[in-house]
């Protein structure tokens, strides 16, 4: 471990980490493996019981979410408890995972009843897109930056970009002194 990650663990704020990669022992979990201090939280979003967008009638719009009893709502709910929350978000087929698709969907009804604590939800969100390059896909990056427009908050989204150090799927970016350096940064 390096001086500068010993020093960032060494900090108390209370950290979530949310990975939504289909696997736990890929780049976003090596991320988060590096970043996390003991007293962090890490989800795997993959594990969590979540309804997607579907067979319903709208009801986000008018009372609630049909799937509220989920686990969705209540990771959502979750997000206060923290001083940072940082979502892990790998690309898959140009876009970034479904996993995070259907999250993002679920923010219609958190909002739709938690409208005034927008700003200080975006305020701890911080986003981490793991893909192959800016050049081959410009467009990746500037889906999670929407969370911030007309917010202040800006820097809040980093793209880890897999070519950029001529590497393939399987290997682990981490294992690359600029990345653990860009996200070190990026976190504090
Ligand atoms: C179904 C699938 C599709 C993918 N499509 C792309 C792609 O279009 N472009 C890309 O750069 N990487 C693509 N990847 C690679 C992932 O972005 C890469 O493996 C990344 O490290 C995923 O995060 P993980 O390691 O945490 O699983 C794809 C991976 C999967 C499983």
């Amino acid at each position: 471990m390096s001086a500068v990650q010993i020093e960032y663990q060494r900090g108390n704020e209370m950290k979530l980490f949310v990975s939504f990669s289909a696997r736990k022992t890929g780049n976003c979990a090596q991320i988060i493996d590096f970043l996390k201090a003991p007293q962090d939280k890490v989800i795997h979003y993959a594990d969590l019981n979540a309804h997607g967008c579907s067979d319903c009638g709208y009801e986000c719009f008018r009372t609630q979410c049909k799937y509220r009893n989920d686990d969705v709502y209540r990771l959502y709910n979750s997000f206060a408890d923290y001083e940072k929350v940082i979502l892990l978000v790998p690309m898959y087929c140009g876009n970034p995972s479904s996993l995070y698709f259907g999250f993002n969907e679920r923010s219609q009804d958190f909002f739709m009843h938690h409208e005034n604590e927008y700003t200080s939800f975006v305020e701890r969100l911080f986003i981490i897109g793991v893909y192959g390059s800016r050049k081959e896909y410009p467009d990746f990056i500037g889906c999670f930056e929407k969370w911030f427009e007309g917010t202040p908050y800006q820097h809040h989204v980093l793209g880890i970009e897999r070519h950029l150090y001529r590497q393939a799927m399987k290997d682990s970016v981490i294992d690359i002194e600029p990345v653990r350096t860009a996200l070190l940064e990026f976190i504090r």
